[in-house]
């Protein structure tokens, strides 16, 4: 089996204790820090910005996975590379000019990623997989931590895995919203390269052996 690249979300850790939360992940099993920027107009949420991830990557001994849910994420590309973000995700519904967009994230030295709500079908990624490093398939609707997972998933990540494997591209999958240990392996079957967890590594008694846990998982 692949290495399935586990990404925990910091959305769900406790900003009064942030460096100690970044220190378990580097010292952890997990791959990615995956950041979460939400505007309060893509999604009904605000959660952090610019200062909060100028001091995680101060800290941070791993990639960090930006997740932008803001309007006209254009604006900030260079401010997030700037900040050290390694991989830069965009929602496609928030890109006029995706493919432009794409190329700009790339021109930062930044790996490009696109996200698609769970109603976006991932047909519409066709014309541009090509030059899509990462998607980030939400499993949820985004704007929360600890919602359900939309069981309709598994059938959108066997038709993207199609979709990149017919175009021989090798953008990876990444799954963000209510993933757990009940799910994980069988998203890892359904195809998927990288697992976002929030609530449930962070809310766990011992995030740092749920993260062990998880990656023992998806590589049994
Ligand atoms: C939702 C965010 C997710 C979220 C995942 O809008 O994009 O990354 O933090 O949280 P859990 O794992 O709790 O569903
Ligand atoms: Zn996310």
């Amino acid at each position: 089996m692949r290495n399935t690249i586990i990404a925990p979300s910091i959305l769900a850790a406790d900003f009064a204790n942030l460096q100690r939360d970044i220190e378990m992940v580097n010292s952890s099993q997990a791959d990615w820090f995956h950041l979460d920027v939400m505007d309060g107009v893509f999604v009904p949420n605000i959660s952090f910005g610019m200062p909060i991830i100028k001091s995680i990557a101060a800290h941070a001994k791993k990639p960090l996975d930006v997740h932008l849910m803001i309007i006209d994420p254009d604006r900030y590309i260079k401010t997030f590379a700037d900040l050290g973000a390694n991989i830069l995700t965009v929602h496609y519904e928030a890109c006029t000019h995706l493919h432009r967009i794409l190329q700009a994230i790339k021109t930062e030295d930044m790996q490009a990623g696109v996200a698609i709500n769970p109603h976006t079908n991932v047909s519409l990624l066709e014309d541009t997989i090509q030059d899509i490093d990462l998607v980030c398939m939400m499993s949820v609707n985004p704007g929360f931590g600890g919602q359900s997972f939309i069981e309709n998933t598994y059938k959108k990540i066997k038709q993207l895995r199609q979709i990149i494997e017919s175009n021989g591209a090798s953008t990876k999958i990444e799954i963000d919203g209510g993933v757990t240990n009940k799910n994980a392996k069988q998203l890892v079957e359904a195809g998927a390269d990288v697992l976002v967890a929030g609530s449930y590594v962070f809310g766990a008694s011992n995030p740092m052996e749920t993260i062990q846990d998880l990656k023992k998982l998806v590589q049994a």
